[in-house]
């Protein structure tokens, strides 16, 4: 969605030295405060993917934000991936690896319908781990991931590397 990357770009705040020394953090906060730019953000990204995906898949917590007003959008379902322990029930779970330790998601793997064409969306990809657990919970759960979309892309993390012969769509990108 390029033509949403001067948009989402121009209201991203940077913070230098967050969570940590060294790191500088891109914080989504002042484009969800924008209502004229977040709707502008979610009807282009709805048209973007009208037609092309049966359910959208959020990512706790970031991606949760958009995922939600996208399915609405589109008419069609959300399905959240949540961090270990949140979701009640019988959950597939996918552990990964963090910068320092692992983490694992989950997924209610009867929510997603055999054959379902999925668009997994999130607000950052930085290493790739968080991504890559989401599309094996969903084609684990018998969903076919039809593309990824992240808000924004820390390339230098080199996190599609490990999502290789996906479609990831990338509104912004930072070297
Ligand atoms: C952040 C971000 C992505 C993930 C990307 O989530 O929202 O989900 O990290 O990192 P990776 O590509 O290295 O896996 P975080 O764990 O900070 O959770 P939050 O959304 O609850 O703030
Ligand atoms: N911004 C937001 N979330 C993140 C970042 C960042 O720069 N790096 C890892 N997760």
């Amino acid at each position: 969605p390029v033509e949403l990357t001067d948009l989402v770009k121009t209201h991203i705040r940077e913070v230098a030295d967050f969570p940590e020394p060294g790191v500088l953090f891109r914080d989504i906060t002042p484009l969800l405060a924008d209502g004229p730019a977040f709707r502008e953000l979610i009807k282009g990204l709805a048209e973007h993917y009208r037609g092309r995906i049966d359910s959208v898949a959020g990512l706790e917590s970031r991606g949760f934000i958009l995922a939600a007003p996208l399915a609405v959008e589109l008419g069609i379902g959300m399905i959240t991936i949540r961090k270990a322990g949140k979701l009640p029930g019988a959950v597939f779970g996918v552990d990964y690896a963090l910068e320092y330790g692992t983490a694992r998601m989950e997924v209610h793997p009867e929510i997603v319908k055999d054959g379902d064409r999925v668009l997994i969306i999130d607000d950052v990809l930085a290493t790739g781990g968080t991504a890559r657990a989401a599309i094996d919970l969903v084609e684990h759960s018998g969903g076919s991931v039809e593309a990824l979309c992240m808000l924004l892309e820390l390339a230098g993390l080199s996190g599609r590397s490990k999502l290789e012969g996906y479609q990831v769509d990338s509104v912004v990108t930072y070297e």
